[in-house]
């Protein structure tokens, strides 16, 4: 059920539920994290294998001291300026911190989601709230709640609903190894933005099939229709007899409207981030065959959304 009872949400997680949660990034499948069956059942209801962690969500900074700890001063430095916000930090993890979380790693991924309904219900709450996206593993991560009833709506009593997230990709996961900055997932905040604080930064993506440290799997975020990526006016080239939608940054390579899903019209990375999955998932409800899509500039927000569109065009 869809609903937008912040009280309602609460009790029922209190109950040990688990209900959907609205989050600036992406809607999150919520449950106690301190409650390891509670945490099973996450697993289990996004159908995710158990070596893939999950995000510890924290209402303020107070809270991430006492399930993180030793935090070094750049990642510090990294939760001051952009905590309530699309980061999410790898920490080394406190006792409070369940194995089950965090697939049994000695560091926790934490962070605090910036969405007015969300902050509400975690300052009604004495738990921090475990969450992965809440799609069925594998798709597209959902960010309105009708996405999430229509795939998880049987499975989960309640779907909190936060209107549709501002940022639309998910949380820049971050982290150190030997003194340096590691990006391990890139998302809504921006590399430009973390460098810009920090200084430099190395990124560690995993893309193997299967990962040998949790993470990324190659293929994620992925529709059901095939997507191919590459020079467009190639693509329709060798393509362009088939029934195929077109996802691009802001061009028009045809004059086939319907056929065209635009992701900024206007060529703005934050409007483009928002688009990406809503758009995604509407060519998969209209059935094309094959999806055509364009990489965008590799800077700013067009570089996360360029790593989604890489992942859902990887077999
Ligand atoms: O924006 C977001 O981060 C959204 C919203 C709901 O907060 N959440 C999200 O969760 O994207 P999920 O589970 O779909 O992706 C979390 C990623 C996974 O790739 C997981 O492997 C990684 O974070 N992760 C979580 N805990 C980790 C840990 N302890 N060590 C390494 N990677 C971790
Ligand atoms: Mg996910």
């Amino acid at each position: 059920m869809i609903g937008n009872d912040i009280k309602t949400a609460a009790d029922l997680l209190k109950k040990g539920e688990i209900v959907a949660i609205p989050t600036e990034t992406v809607y999150g499948l919520a449950g106690n994290a301190l409650n390891a069956s509670c945490v099973t059942n996450i697993y289990q209801i996004k159908n995710r294998p158990s070596f893939n962690p999950l995000i510890l969500h924290v209402k303020n900074v107070q809270e991430i001291s006492k399930y993180a700890k030793n935090i070094p001063e750049r990642l510090t430095k990294l939760m001051k300026k952009f905590m309530p916000g699309p980061l999410t930090l790898l920490l080394d993890k406190t006792e409070l911190v369940p194995d089950i979380v965090t697939a049994k790693s000695h560091r926790v991924a934490i962070r605090i989601p910036n969405h007015p309904t969300t902050l509400k219900l975690l300052h009604q709450l004495d738990f921090p709230l475990a969450a992965p996206s809440a799609n069925p593993f594998g798709y597209v991560s959902p960010t309105t709640a009708l996405h999430v009833e229509k795939q998880l709506g049987d499975k989960i009593p309640y779907i909190l609903d936060g209107g549709s997230c501002e940022v639309g990709i998910e949380s820049t996961i971050v982290g150190m190894e030997d003194e340096k900055i590691i990006v391990y997932r890139k998302g809504g905040l921006s590399l430009e933005e973390i460098a810009n604080e920090v200084g430099e930064i190395f990124l560690k993506e995993n893309n193997e099939a299967i990962p040998v440290t949790p993470g990324m799997l190659a293929s994620h975020y992925s529709p059901s229709t095939t997507l191919l990526i590459g020079d467009m006016k190639k693509l329709l080239t060798e393509h362009g007899h088939k029934n195929y939608a077109i996802i691009s940054f802001n061009k028009i390579y045809n004059d086939e409207k319907d056929r065209h899903f635009q992701l900024s019209e206007t060529h703005n990375f934050e409007e483009a981030a928002r688009n990406l999955f809503k758009i995604m998932r509407a060519i998969d409800e209209l059935k094309y065959e094959i999806i055509l899509a364009e990489l965008l500039p590799e800077e700013q927000l067009g570089r996360a959304i360029n790593d989604r569109l890489r992942r859902a065009a990887y077999r």
